[in-house]
């Protein structure tokens, strides 16, 4: 039966995408028929999944008169299951939406439980997911829910809210769902991205570089890789085509990123980089050593009267190569890190480094392995822009967004 929301004549922005919509158990589940009512506008299908825990606020029949498809609620029910099954519901997405999402399902998705028909069509889902968190401000505050965020983003999770307000229980604080309108505009910003970075080539550095100096000891830096990979994920997620090419680390590269390269010197990475051209997009993220030893020793150095002298030798610097490269990319992007005259130093180096743009940041006032970064951002022939402090995926988002807009 098709069901008519009467919203007359749509447009068609988001034509041919469709949209897997999670309402779960929230009260501000009376806002998700508002957000069906701007995708259905906007040209997009919308299928409703709606929770037990949703649906004592909301009714199936409201959600599926205003998205024009028939509501699933149900893991066991063999008529569904015979029309379509629960993992195809993801399957034919191509974004999945949970909102609301209360703090209950969020714990769900983090724990990999499947109990009921929207969990377990997360736990077999391979799309890009946006969540849209609504619960109490101490519910969200607290370290459990702050915990399961934290895992849910290193998946790739993406975010909208939630914001700071009046809740349904009259605290105040941040817990409260975002507007529909801007989950819509989350959702646009999704398939903008998606539609300009999609199989863009983009070459990433991350983490450090490690330098023999004999079979046991070496030289290297803090670096965590975390904030390399953190880009690559974002770029990957809005369906760039990313070769990441990383020194050792102890992270797990997102399993939508197309190609990891782990390598150990600067001279491998420098290889990688070069075997990985061309590209459209280079970001420079890896803190790579700026000298090796130049005779590197086979055997171990055994202790002496005198401690060894060693001879060090410049290593290549890859982000200047990439940017006077022959099959140089369209955009060449570097980081600095620095200590002290943080804009002096970055604007300098923009410069000498011949890149585009150069993501400056104070490593002694955040530290290598952080989870949170203060960036500088700076672009050939611009004035530099101080981005507020932010976790690195949003780092990454937000870069994520620039790179979008340069290509549009
Ligand atoms: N970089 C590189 N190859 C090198 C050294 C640095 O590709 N051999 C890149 C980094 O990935 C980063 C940028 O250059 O994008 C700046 O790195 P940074 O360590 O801040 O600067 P250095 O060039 O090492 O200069 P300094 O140590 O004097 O700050």
């Amino acid at each position: 039966m098709k069901l008519s929301s009467g919203l007359g004549p749509r447009a068609y922005g988001l034509t041919k995408k469709t949209i897997l919509l999670i309402v779960t158990g929230s009260i501000a589940a009376y806002k998700a028929p508002e957000l069906i009512r701007l995708l259905v506008k906007d040209g997009a299908r919308v299928i409703p999944v709606l929770t037990k825990g949703g649906a004592q606020f909301v009714t199936p029949l409201t959600l599926q008169t205003l998205a024009e498809e028939k509501s699933y609620s149900d893991l066991f029910s063999l008529t569904d299951e015979a029309e379509m099954g629960h993992i195809k519901l993801s399957r034919i997405a191509d974004l999945v939406v949970i909102a609301p999402a209360s703090a209950d399902f969020i714990a769900k998705m983090a724990y990999g439980l499947g109990d009921d028909l929207a969990s377990t069509l997360l736990l077999a889902n391979k799309k890009p997911v946006l969540c849209a968190p609504a619960m109490n401000p101490q519910m969200w505050a607290a370290s459990a829910t702050q915990d399961n965020i934290k895992s849910l983003t290193k998946r790739g999770v993406n975010w909208v809210g939630p914001v700071s307000g009046d809740v349904a229980c009259h605290e105040d604080g941040v817990g409260r769902m975002a507007e529909p309108t801007d989950i819509f505009a989350a959702i646009k910003s999704h398939f903008t991205a998606s539609s300009i970075l999609k199989n863009k080539k983009v070459i990433i550095t991350a983490g450090p570089t490690v330098e023999a100096i004999d079979p046991v000891r070496f030289m290297s830096n803090h670096s965590s890789g975390k904030q390399g990979f953190a880009i690559a994920q974002a770029l990957a997620l809005a369906g760039a085509d990313v070769t990441l090419i990383h020194g050792p680390v102890c992270l797990n590269p997102s399993p939508r990123i197309k190609k990891t390269i782990a390598v150990t010197s600067a001279l491998e990475m420098q290889k990688a980089v070069e075997a990985a051209l061309p590209a459209d997009i280079a970001i420079c993220a890896a803190a790579v050593a700026d000298w090796r030893v130049k005779q590197t020793q086979d055997n171990k150095i055994k202790k002496a009267a005198t401690p060894p002298t060693l001879t060090m030798q410049e290593n290549p610097d890859i982000l200047l190569s990439l940017a006077t490269h022959k099959k140089r990319p369209k955009l060449v992007i570097g980081f600095a890190a620095e200590t002290e005259k943080l804009e002096k130093h970055a604007a300098a180096k923009l410069t000498r480094k011949k890149c585009d743009w150069l993501l400056a940041n104070d490593v002694a006032k955040h530290a290598f392995g952080a989870d949170h970064n203060q960036i500088l951002f700076l672009q050939k022939g611009k004035k530099p822009v101080s981005w507020k402090e932010m976790s690195k995926q949003d780092v990454a988002e937000k870069l994520v967004q620039a790179i979008t807009t340069f290509f549009k």
